[in-house]
């Protein structure tokens, strides 16, 4: 059991990222979270009712000063942290490799794979033994996916990332995670699938009371966690 709870969540203005947010925060955490569109942040902050322990701050994890100043921020109001929740992501398009137009492919692996590094070295020296960190991750990133592009491709080293991390941490006794949340009612979801009934999926709230799950459980550091699978 942790003495103190103190999480940062990227991405967390909407979808899995704010569903996580909301969950911790009913569960006794102080979060520090961002997205980058500030406006989305403030209203999520008086959607929550402006809780005491929620701190926001716009930033774009696939740039390395954003992220410097976002992790300083954090720190500075969490004073620590034993909870590091890599959620913000980009879905590209949904086009075969050749098709593939370049700009979209060099932002799709910025966000979601550099920006995991970058914020993960960033909060890295600030985690003590105990901690916990969770890279949202995906079912392409575990199998072939035709036409998923670099969202396929990042995802895939989300994966080998959070297993070579699991191992560099072991030793510190910081877990790590790479969770596939399945099908889920978000934003992205639907513009990947825009013929689906969204109310055919689960809601965010159920991949947070399972990240929640994931943390009290004994799952061994460097498995990577499909929703439910615990
Ligand atoms: N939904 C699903 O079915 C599903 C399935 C498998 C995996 N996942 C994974 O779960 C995670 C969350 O997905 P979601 O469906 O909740 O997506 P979403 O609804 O599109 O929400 C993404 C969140 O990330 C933020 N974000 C995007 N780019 C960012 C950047 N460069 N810097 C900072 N924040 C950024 C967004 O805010 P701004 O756009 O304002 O920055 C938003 O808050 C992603 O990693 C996704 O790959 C989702």
């Amino acid at each position: 059991m942790l003495k103190k709870k103190r999480a940062i969540v990227t991405g967390g203005s909407r979808g899995i990222g704010r569903a996580i947010v909301e969950e911790l925060l009913r569960d006794g955490w102080s979060v520090c979270t961002c997205s980058r569109k500030e406006e989305d942040l403030i209203r999520l902050k008086e959607e929550l009712g402006s809780p005491s322990g929620l701190y926001i701050k716009a930033c774009n994890v696939g740039e390395r000063q954003s992220v410097k100043n976002f992790v300083d921020f954090c720190l500075q109001k969490l004073g620590g942290l034993e909870l590091l929740v890599n959620n913000a992501g980009l879905l590209g398009d949904r086009v075969s490799i050749e098709e593939y137009p370049e700009d979209v492919w060099e932002e799709v692996i910025r966000v979601n794979l550099n920006g995991i590094f970058y914020v993960t070295k960033y909060c890295l020296p600030h985690m003590k033994k105990g901690s916990v960190v969770v890279n949202l991750s995906s079912g392409a990133g575990k199998r072939p996916a035709p036409y998923w592009g670099a969202y396929a491709v990042s995802k895939f080293g989300v994966e080998g990332f959070s297993l070579l991390l699991a191992e560099e941490l072991r030793e510190r006794g910081i877990r790590v995670y790479a969770l596939n949340p399945g099908a889920t009612r978000t934003q992205m979801r639907a513009r990947a699938y825009p013929q689906e009934d969204p109310k055919t999926l689960k809601p965010p709230k159920e991949v947070a009371k399972f990240l929640l799950k994931l943390l009290n459980s004994n799952v061994p550091s460097g498995s990577s966690v499909d929703y439910n699978s615990v």
